[in-house]
Parts: structure tokens; sequence; C-alpha cells
């Protein structure tokens, strides 16, 4: 690793390990505009914004320069200016500047640097051809007119999920960033993570936008409108209204709910708890049984949308259990249809997530139940931060509210799903005969919570050594099943999560690079530090649930039998 020092504008910078000048050019407080350059991926350099200038004049992208001890650049000179503006025009010039009206307008890099670099005209001609937009996608929305080909969305599925659904077609000016064969994204095997669409800086790429369907329910007196909200939504919401990523925000977005005029608003914890109970339940049998092993988790739907997919082979290990979202959404259902026909209302349930992937999951045949899904609507955290902007609460300073009961109380289990391990961490609690105040430590210490992106622990349970891993990022998860395959593995456990860090870092939370997801991580473990119960068993209101009204009920209200599609 290079260390020195580099003169950056006038300023001695040192630098230790920093993989590029860029980074070093940030490391001194400049904020040095870019396109195509993500500091998790590897780097491109194809979009020109990130050029500095040495002393003997040579312009050079610096996101593609190693840092050398004694190095002289400058970041803005006259000629670095012209040459951004002139970036800038170009890629406004071949661009749909339908501002106003588009889903990214006001979190666009193209329009904020426009505006920075003060572009007030273009003097270009565009001689592109229009493109039809893509809407086959439960989850995200294609529009190549305001593609910049910064190749951001072809790297993240590529290095981060390992799909390679997008990449470069055709040559000259007619470059565009497609999948395979100019084909819709419905017609590929996009697995609706969102992560392209996280990383687009301009509107080619977005979150399908069902703001408008919420708006319409919570306006329909004859609807109840019923809310539950993910653990990792907590720690990231209110990031849009200046609260440190990781503060937990749930009593105030629930406040923030209520004045939209939601009627009832719930806590997905309830059902993470009723997903232990049940899981751990599943994990036990195939224990006696004697298989089938690893048994994989099943709360991610852009997971078992892979498996079924490119991997059925490996479906019979995926758990039965339902994602705590769809297994809250089945007992609500179960439960409010007396109810409904009670007062006369229809209850209307919308699951606020992290997760793009979580609005196909909602999709899917297998939780439709009398012609209607059994959530009706999925809003991720970015499209409630919208709602609460057009609302014009002041969130920051609303007075928070808990989530109403029964179906408002979660353990510490629960909400550390939210993050890589938590799902492994919470069984793990379930299943292990001695609950001491120790063993819960004990696990916490194992090795199961951390960055890394493949972490195998081993706990004893009973006589036998249980081994557990965890993996997130679904690139990583593919290299383990290549293990598991090839016998290199063995593991009884298998927890995957396809996002880098977990839920927290999920597609529809607000942008954020890993250190802020980090944060919203350690924002989840504080939320169970100071959690009353910690153990999934503990949760009162579960137990009463399950030795009460689904009673001999489970399997047909919490479980879910997944098959490869051409099977079907
Ligand atoms: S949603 Fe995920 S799998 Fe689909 S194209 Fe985007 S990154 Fe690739
Ligand atoms: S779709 Fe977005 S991320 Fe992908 S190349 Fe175009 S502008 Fe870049
Ligand atoms: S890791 Fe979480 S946010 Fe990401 S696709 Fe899976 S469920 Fe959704
Ligand atoms: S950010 Fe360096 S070339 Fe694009």
């Amino acid at each position: 690793m290079a260390k020195g020092i580099m003169y950056i504008d006038g300023q001695r910078v040192p630098f230790d390990g920093e993989k590029n000048v860029l980074a070093v050019i940030r490391k001194a407080g400049i904020d040095m505009p870019t396109f195509c350059y993500y500091s998790e991926l590897s780097v491109y350099g194809a979009c020109r914004m990130c050029v500095v200038e040495d002393e003997k004049g040579k312009i050079d992208a610096s996101c593609s320069m190693e840092p050398r001890d004694g190095m002289v650049i400058r970041t803005n000179t006259a000629r670095l200016l012209k040459h951004r503006r002139m970036i800038l025009e170009l890629m406004l010039s071949s661009h749909c500047r339908d501002c106003t009206t588009c889903e990214k307008s006001g979190n666009c890099r193209l329009q904020d640097l426009a505006l920075r670099f003060g572009v007030r005209h273009v003097r270009f001609q565009d001689t592109r051809p229009v493109y039809e937009k893509d809407h086959s996608s439960p989850a995200i929305v294609r529009d190549p007119n305001k593609c910049i080909l910064c190749g951001d969305c072809v790297r993240v599925c590529e290095e981060m999920q390992g799909m390679s659904i997008l990449n470069f077609a055709h040559r000259g000016s007619d470059l565009v960033v497609c999948p395979a064969f100019d084909r819709k994204l419905s017609e590929t095997n996009c697995i609706s993570c969102g992560q392209c669409a996280a990383a687009c800086p301009t509107g080619a790429i977005t979150i399908r936008d069902e703001i408008g369907k919420a708006w319409r329910e919570l306006y329909d007196p004859k609807k109840r409108v019923v809310f539950q909200i993910a653990p990792a939504v907590r720690v990231a919401v209110g990031e849009a209204f200046g609260l440190e990523p990781g503060v937990n925000a749930i009593d105030k977005l629930v406040s923030a709910l209520k004045m939209m005029g939601a009627d009832e608003v719930y806590d997905t914890n309830f059902g993470a708890d009723l997903t232990v109970m049940e899981e751990s339940e599943e994990f036990l049998e195939r224990l006696k049984k004697g298989g089938p092993f690893p048994m994989f988790t099943s709360c991610c739907p852009a997971w078992v949308k892979y498996v079924e997919e490119e991997r059925p082979h490996f479906l019979k290990n995926i758990s039965t259990c339902k994602s705590p979202m769809e297994m809250f959404a089945a007992v609500l259902k179960d439960q409010y249809a007396k109810k409904d026909a009670e007062d006369g209302r229809t209850t209307y349930h919308i699951a606020i997530m992290p997760c793009t992937a979580k609005k196909m999951e909602a999709k899917r045949p297998e939780f439709r139940h009398d012609g209607k899904p059994d959530v009706d609507l999925v809003l991720t955290t970015q499209e409630i931060i919208t709602m609460i902007k057009e609302s014009g609460i002041r969130f920051a300073e609303l007075e928070g509210e808990s989530p109403e009961m029964p179906f408002g109380m979660g353990t510490g289990a629960a909400v550390i799903f939210g993050t890589t391990g938590g799902v492994a961490e919470a069984v793990a609690r379930r299943v292990v005969e001695d609950k001491s105040r120790n063993t819960l430590q004990a696990i916490q210490f194992s090795g199961i919570r951390g960055s890394e992106t493949i972490r195998a622990v081993t706990l004893p349970v009973g006589d036998r050594a249980l081994r557990i891993a965890v993996v997130h990022g679904l690139v990583n998860a593919q290299k383990l099943l290549d293990d598991i395959e090839a016998g290199r593995e063995y593991f009884d456990l298998v927890e995957v999560m396809t996002c880098k860090t977990g839920c927290v870092g999920g597609a529809g939370q607000p942008y954020g690079l890993n250190p802020i997801k980090r944060q919203r991580a350690e924002g989840l473990y504080e939320a169970d530090r100071t959690a009353l119960i910690k153990r999934s068993e503990r949760n009162p209101m579960v137990q009463r649930l399950l030795e009460g009204p689904i009673k001999g009920r489970t399997h047909e209200l919490l479980h879910v039998h997944y098959q490869h599609p051409d099977k079907a």
C-alpha cells in the first residue's frame, strides 16, 4: 500500500493506502464531482468528471490514478472547469430533460452538477433516438432516455449481485445499457433487488413509485389502512430529516403515519418473532429427521427468486417459513376478516420496507388469497420519506408514538433481522438449550455479527456442533453455494441476504455507502441491547397468538412451498 505526501491545490495531504488519487482528494475535504466512481466497485474511468491537472498541465481522471509521493495536482483550474462544463453539456444534449417531473428530481447527480457548474443552456443538438421505458419489473423502472452511460448499474449487477442482467449494447452514438437482446426486465432473471436503481446517479433506473396508490387508500373512508414497519426502516428514515443514521425513529414514524391518515400502525418485528418461532421449529425438526441441510433462510425474496431461477435444486433447502412481512400479513388478514365484516370497512394493508424486492414478493401468487394480495402495497423507506415531505410534517420535531398492540410488540431478536447475521443470531438464541445471559453473549461474540461477506460459526446445540454461515451480497452467496455443491463446505444453517450489509443496505433505503449502513446496523443492535425481551419465544403476544387464535393453523398461515415456475 503506497504511503507519502501529495500536494493538492497547494495543500499538503498525507496518504496511506488510499486506492486512488480521488480518495486522497476527498480525504482533503474537496468534493470532487464523479459519475462513474462507486467506491465499492471496480474503477471504470469513463465519465471524466473527476479530472485533475498536474504541474505540467496534463489532465487525467483522478479515479484511475494511483497516489505517488510528491505528486502535485490541482482540482479546480479554468481548463478543468471548462472540461467539466463541456461534459455536462454533452450529457444533457443526449438526455431527456423533463427534470421537474422526473422521479429523481432533487436527488439526481446530473441535475446537481449542472446546477453547481452553472450549465444554463445546451448548445448541442440531441440526435439520440427516443427509447421506450420498461415498466415490466414489479420493483424498478428503466428509462434509457435518462441514461448517461456511467455503467454503475452494470457493475453493481455483476460485481455485487453476480447477476449480469444489465450490460452495454451497440456502439458509438447507439450505445445503450439494457438487458441482453434488449429484453424487458420481466423477461430476464432479474431478482428485483433494486441495487442498480440505488447506484444510478440519474432517473434512468428508479424504484417503482406507488405513492399515488397509498394516498388514494388513505383518503378512502371505506378503507381501514393498516401499516407494518420493517426493522431496517426505523434506523434510516430519519436521515432525510437531519437525524443521524442509526437513530431509531420508529415512534416518530408512527406519529407521522397517523397524521397522514393511517388507522393502525404495527411493527414487522412481530412477524419476525413469528418467523423465529417457526423457522427454529423447522430447523429442529430437520435435525431430528437428518435434513435437508443446509437449511437456507427465506426472508429475502430476491434470494428466493435467485434460487428458483438459477439453482432450483436448492429449493428443498429453503425454509418453508414465509418472510416476516408475509407472516404478519397472513395473520392480519385472518384476524381482521371478522372486523371487516362487522364494521363494513375493508382493511388495506401497507408494508413499509427497506427493500424493492418486497414489491415483487407481495405480488407473488403464493401470497394471494381470494384474488387479493395479503400485502396490498409495499412502500419503500424512500417513498414514505417523500410522503412525509409532501405532507409538510416536521419529522424531527414530532412527539413519538408507539406502534399499537397486539401486533406492535417485538423482541430484540426480531429487530436485528434488519442487518446481516440478525436472522441467524435470532434463531440461534431460540435453538440453544442454555438460555443464560452468558450464552446470549457467547452467540453475539461467536463471529455471527460483523461485516465480512461470508462468516462461519460453530455453536453447540445438544450433542451437536452446529455449523452456521452468514452471507451478504448475492455474489458471495453464489460462491458459498459453489463450495457447498462441490463438498468443500458443510453447513447446517445458512442466512442469506442479497444486499450488502443486509436490509439496512436495501435499495429502498436512502442512498448511503458502507459506513452509513454500518451506523444503521449499530442502531438495530442498540435497539436489541435496550429491549426488555431478547428472545422471540418470550414475546407474550406471539405466544398468545400461537396458542390461541391460530393454533393448529400455523402451517396454512405461516408457511409456503416455493416451486420452480416451470414445475409449478
Ligand atoms: S434489480 Fe438487481 S438483479 Fe435486477 S438488474 Fe438491478 S441489480 Fe440486477
Ligand atoms: S442506467 Fe443509470 S447507472 Fe446505468 S449506466 Fe445509465 S445512468 Fe449509469
Ligand atoms: S437483503 Fe433485505 S433489502 Fe435486500 S433484497 Fe433481501 S430482503 Fe430486500
Ligand atoms: S469518476 Fe473518474 S472517470 Fe468517472
